[in-house]
């Protein structure tokens, strides 16, 4: 009898920061929901701390400060330890391990196309000194999702190439020894602002050096701040002036998180967003009152994270003993992938019965 597939989440970020409201939208938001469906078979987060070591080996600090920042980001967001589980990648040396084998399954040249790992090494000057654990990050990330035998893989946008790296290792690994990984999917968001949500300055991406971020850990009034600082349309400058919705942050931001009832209980004279967007363009709608709503929708979104927050904050030791199980839980999934994969390479030698008994005869033979 086949056994049916297994739907398995797996996903992670980087322990470098705050988790901003970018990151809500463009996954966390999503994974809960996923979480609350009930329909995954096992749902694995992850805190990937060997991954932001790979180009902060001389901060640990910075990584050992923010995996608590993003334990509690992910509590307070609705990941529940009793139905996914939370962990911390260092904790789990398997996936090392894996990584070293999978390492010969890609060329230096295949790591050098990767879009995503391009772009990096731009954004931090890496150009002739990139450290070699962090130009080969893709595959140890192909070992976090292999590893648990995730079919799907909720990210942002920009990990797309890594997911498309790992089901390249996976269909060689497969060919080359048999059967033994699972070729995951992704899963992006399908409202398209939130693909990349911008800054608050309208840049492209929200980052801490820029600090244009909003965080999920920020408080009512530094939210307020924030969104009332908004960049808009700088051709507006008149209220009566026609204003354009397109590339506009404060549009942006509502596309991603306003629903219809938002406006029924923040803004009654206006139906739905086309109607407010209508208008704006039109002339004659002001910005302030667009991000007066902007911030009440937002607000709206962050109060029950920031209630959740302050509970668990109570119990800092409570957060640590939940990523700790986890850890010792995805240790031993990952374990089980090990040997797997070590059976299907041939490198399983004391656990080969077999392997001895035909070496013993073989050499039985020559006496
Ligand atoms: N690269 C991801 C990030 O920058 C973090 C990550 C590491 C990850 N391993 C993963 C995401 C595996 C999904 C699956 O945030």
């Amino acid at each position: 009898m086949e056994e049916t597939k297994k739907k398995i989440i797996l996903t992670g970020d980087r322990p470098t920061g705050r988790l901003h409201v970018g990151h809500y939208v463009g996954s966390l938001k999503r994974r809960v929901e996923l979480q609350n469906s009930g329909e995954f078979d096992d749902i694995f987060i992850m805190i990937a701390d060997a991954q932001a070591l790979t180009d902060n080996a001389d901060n640990p600090e910075k990584v050992r400060q923010n995996i608590i920042e993003v334990a509690l980001d992910y509590l307070s967001c609705g990941l529940d330890p009793a139905k996914s589980t939370l962990f911390i990648q260092s904790q789990v040396p398997e996936l090392t391990e894996l990584s070293f084998y999978y390492m010969n399954l890609v060329t230096v040249s295949r790591l050098q196309r990767n879009p995503t790992v391009k772009n990096e090494i731009k954004m931090r000057n890496f150009e002739a000194n990139i450290p070699v654990g962090f130009f080969t990050y893709p595959i140890s990330q192909a070992a976090d999702i292999t590893a648990f035998k995730a079919t799907t893989v909720p990210v942002g946008e920009d990990q797309l190439p890594m997911i498309e790296q790992t089901r390249e290792i996976v269909r060689s690994f497969n060919r080359i020894y048999g059967e033994a990984l699972v070729e995951p999917d992704v899963l992006l968001p399908d409202n398209k602002a939130c693909l990349r949500l911008p800054g608050i300055d309208g840049k492209a991406k929200m980052s801490k050096s820029l600090n244009n971020c909003i965080y999920l850990s920020d408080s009512e009034d530094e939210v307020k701040k924030k969104i009332m600082s908004m960049f808009t349309d700088p051709n507006h400058l008149r209220v009566e002036d026609p204003g354009c919705v397109e590339g506009n942050p404060v549009f942006i931001y509502l596309d991603a998180f306003c629903r219809d009832e938002h406006f029924e209980k923040f803004w009654p004279e206006y139906k739905n967003l086309d109607e407010v967007k209508a208008h704006y363009m039109r002339g004659g709608l002001g910005d302030v009152k667009v991000k007066r709503f902007l911030n009440n929708v937002v607000q709206s979104e962050l109060e029950p994270i920031r209630a959740r927050r302050k509970e668990y904050e109570k119990n800092i030791p409570e957060v640590y003993r939940i990523l700790q199980e986890g850890s010792i839980r995805a240790e031993k999934v990952a374990a089980q992938t090990l040997a797997d994969v070590k059976a299907a390479m041939k490198i399983n030698y004391f656990d080969d019965q077999e392997l001895i008994q035909s070496q013993a005869e073989r050499f039985g033979e020559n006496k």
